[in-house]
């Protein structure tokens, strides 16, 4: 089986009391905290910054932090995720300036770094780039809000970039994010994806455990 992760994206976690759905949905089973940043211009949302990232460290979570940076300039805020203890960070290309410098700055940092596509952004975004890259990120839907439909599109193009992947000579991770649950994991994971984000499946159930452990009995059935 591959080395899948599953990372719960705490967009649809309770802000109230972060720290404590964080750390209970990590003990149910998650691998990863997803930690969706929105800045209400290069998406038509806002959500949490760095001192949220600092504040999740502080309360004790040691898993890996996957900062998805919907926000432009990119740049700018990249130092304040390393400085908060982020583990990766991704941004959209189009989002930055010089997206092969900003892959540069995250690694320099001591985080890893991956790329972001959106649903109509071409593949041809990865080229020159993949080197700096320790995951791609397939957006199954438009970015800035949870809860939205996968769009099946996202299969091929996971096919599609699996096989780019396949050409490297090590390891970079294709995490793909929205519109995830139980029903579509195993074809996502099929058609190439190791690394799942789902926000509203997860959080929107009653039993974080018994949500993973069919995010992991789907995943048992992969070939
Ligand atoms: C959307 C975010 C996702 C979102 C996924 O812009 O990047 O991480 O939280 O939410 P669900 O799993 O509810 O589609
Ligand atoms: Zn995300």
């Amino acid at each position: 089986m591959a080395d899948y992760r599953i990372a719960p994206s705490i967009l649809s976690a309770d802000f109230a009391r972060l720290g404590e759905d964080v750390k209970a949905v990590l003990d149910a089973g998650a691998d990863w905290v997803h930690f969706d940043v929105m800045d209400n211009h290069y998406v038509p949302n806002l959500t949490i910054g760095p001192m949220v990232c600092k504040a999740l460290r502080a309360y004790g979570i040691t898993a890996d932090i996957d900062v998805h940076l919907m926000v432009s300039p990119v740049d700018r805020i990249v130092g304040d995720f390393l400085e908060a203890g982020a583990s990766w960070i991704t941004f959209h290309p189009e989002a930055s300036q010089h997206p092969h410098r900003t892959l540069e700055m995250i690694r320099a940092g001591g985080a890893k770094a991956g790329l972001v596509l959106n649903p109509g952004t071409p593949l041809e975004s990865l080229d020159w780039l993949l080197e700096g890259c320790d995951m791609v990120l397939l957006m199954s839907v438009n970015p800035g809000f949870g809860g939205q439909r996968f769009i099946p599109q996202t299969l091929d193009k996971l096919r599609a970039v699996r096989q780019k992947l396949d050409t490297q000579d090590r390891p970079i991770r294709l995490e793909v994010d929205g519109g995830i649950g139980p029903a579509n994991l195993a074809a996502v994971a099929e058609a190439g994806a190791d690394t799942f984000v789902a926000g509203s499946a997860i959080f929107g159930s009653e039993d974080y455990g018994k949500t993973l452990a069919a995010f992991r009995e789907a995943l048992a059935g992969v070939s």
